[in-house]
């Protein structure tokens, strides 16, 4: 049976994690950045002196592929793939595995001459971590994005998409042409670390994705009064940032007893204006996210959490404001690729368990317009989108040649 160069695979992990590299470990690549930028050079080198073709859509979708330079309805491919964006003190394997791997996967099988049917391509979906909106470039590729809402796509620190686009040579206006044409992709598998616990917990080599969580954010802005920190009375203050922190705090706990035993939130990014010590905080935001795989569930969260702000408010003399800025749906996986995935297991002799996914994935939009699935390998300590994310060099090397073989069942 053939397999992965696992030193090949190795080595060039180690380079992708050198653009961005913090000093103390972990790595900072925001797409559009200027190491972003550098890596997406670097990576279209490699994908070339492997011997595939190498090209980059509109909306900065970065593709490798073999018996094929562009997607048609003619020639369906076999797609793999996953992000080279990390999000800020983020790790070297969450997305960077899943597109190493599916490069040495491509490259492994035109070494052997292995010639499966269908065309395969390997892809570094842009923005994944969606910094300027989420799961960015596969939704461009998937669905496409109405050019009308691009101008508006901005970071939670105000930068617009356009301007990040522009200054790393890209023009907005493409961004639209990056939509691939239907019955363009045929299949569509995604390797990545489970980037929690449950499988090291287990013991299990393998997890076999069986749907992906569907994940709702939205800011959040308590609007009070700005007053003297010193002279103006206690009883007289409309604190802004009170309502924020209460708001945090109860939502909270909504999510855990009243959402599903699955059921996340958090709040990861906060701002208070005009942010002085010694003013009291006239206006405070928040991103507040939400996650189930249940659509029913997140959408009754979604409701109740906006009345429970509504009461917030009222309470404190506030006002709030919720502007919703994403939401991705919960999505399964195929049953055929699971299949596919068990089966090339059970031949490798890898243990599994079929899971679900609590991050969420590119996969989940490919599932909208191919028969898509994900293979996860298990995650040190269960971390991730900290510095020191890891995973066993064995399983990494298990999970690529597991990839490999699931793309040779789904190509043949
Ligand atoms: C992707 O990393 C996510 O936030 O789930
Ligand atoms: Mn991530
Ligand atoms: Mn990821």
């Amino acid at each position: 049976m053939i397999a992965i160069d696992a030193a090949r695979l190795t080595r060039r992990l180690s380079e992708l994690a050198r653009f961005g590299a913090l000093p103390g470990g972990g790595v900072t690549r925001s797409c559009w950045g200027p190491a972003y930028e550098e890596a997406r050079k670097w990576l279209l080198g490699e994908i070339r002196a492997a011997g595939l073709t190498g090209w980059v859509d509109g909306a900065g979708n970065v593709f490798g592929g073999t018996g094929i330079d562009s997607f048609s309805a003619d020639r369906p491919a076999i797609v793999t793939g996953s992000h080279i964006d990390t999000v800020p003190e983020g790790g070297t394997l969450d997305g960077a595995l899943g597109v190493i791997a599916g490069l040495e996967c491509l490259q492994t099988i035109v070494e052997n001459k292995a010639t499966p049917r269908r065309p395969l391509a390997v892809a570094a979906w842009s923005d994944e971590e969606g910094r300027y909106g989420s799961l960015f470039g596969s939704r461009a590729f998937c669905s496409g994005i109405d050019p009308a809402v691009i101008p508006e796509m901005a970071a939670v620190d105000g930068e617009k998409l356009v301007d990040a686009m522009r200054r790393a040579g890209f023009d907005p206006a493409g961004v639209p042409q990056a939509k691939a044409p239907a019955g363009a992709v045929a299949g569509y598998v995604e390797l990545h670390i489970e980037q929690g616990p449950r499988l090291e917990e287990a013991g299990i080599e393998i997890g076999v994705v069986q749907a992906i969580v569907g994940v709702r954010r939205s800011r959040i802005i308590f609007h009070g009064q700005a007053d003297h920190a010193g002279t103006t009375p206690m009883a007289r203050r409309r604190d802004a940032f009170l309502g924020a922190a209460e708001y945090a705090l109860r939502a909270r706990e909504h999510v855990v007893t009243r959402g599903s035993a699955v059921s996340v939130t958090n709040i990861g990014v906060v701002y208070v204006h005009p942010g002085a010590s010694n003013i009291v905080p006239g206006r405070a935001e928040m991103v507040h996210e939400m996650r189930d795989p249940d659509p029913k569930v997140l959408e009754r969260l979604w409701n109740e959490c906006r009345d429970l702000a509504d009461g917030v408010a009222r309470e404190r003399q506030l006002r709030v404001e919720i502007r919703p800025t994403s939401a991705t749906v919960p999505a399964p996986c195929s049953p055929n690729v699971q299949a596919a995935i068990e089966t090339v297991c059970a031949k490798l002799g890898h243990t599994t368990e079929r899971m679900y996914s609590a991050a969420g994935h590119d996969a989940q939009n490919l599932s909208a317009v191919t028969e898509a699935g994900m293979i996860f390998i298990p995650s040190v300590g269960g971390k991730s989108h900290r510095t020191d994310e890891t995973s066993d060099p064995r399983a990494i090397e298990r999970g690529a040649n597991v990839l490999l073989h699931t793309l040779l069942t789904l190509a043949a």
